[in-house]
């Protein structure tokens, strides 16, 4: 059992960069990486479509692309594409879950919350 809703220790500040990774915090998957301007960003690496870790996706921009079938995220975990707005469908329903990045760090960070 874990204390939700308070600050741990992700990632040393030099870790997260613009190539996205996987950490497990609190028994969850979390992918980490950092936006353009330098903001860490913290978001669930389980896509909500079919499970595909999106740390092995790639970095358009400030946002995330699933590996599998091409869902994007914004760093707020909001989707900002999906497979069918891609083919001309329906628009977006689901997002991720986004954890608190702050970049509390004693030294080295400072990046944004998102
Ligand atoms: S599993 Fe991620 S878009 Fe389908």
């Amino acid at each position: 059992m874990y204390l939700h809703d308070n600050w741990y220790v992700a990632a040393f500040a030099e870790e997260v960069t613009r190539v996205p990774f996987r950490r497990t915090l609190l028994d969850e998957s979390v992918v980490l990486y950092r936006t353009e301007a330098g903001g860490p960003v913290a978001l669930s690496d389980v896509c909500p479509h079919r499970r595909a870790p999106l740390h092995l996706g790639r970095l358009l921009g400030d946002v995330i692309a699933c590996p599998y079938h091409g869902l994007r995220f914004d760093p707020s975990g909001k989707l900002t594409q999906s497979v069918a707005r891609a083919r001309g469908g329906s628009p977006e329903l689901v997002g991720l879950k986004s954890v608190n990045s702050g970049g509390r760090t004693g030294n080295a960070d400072s990046g944004s919350a998102s």
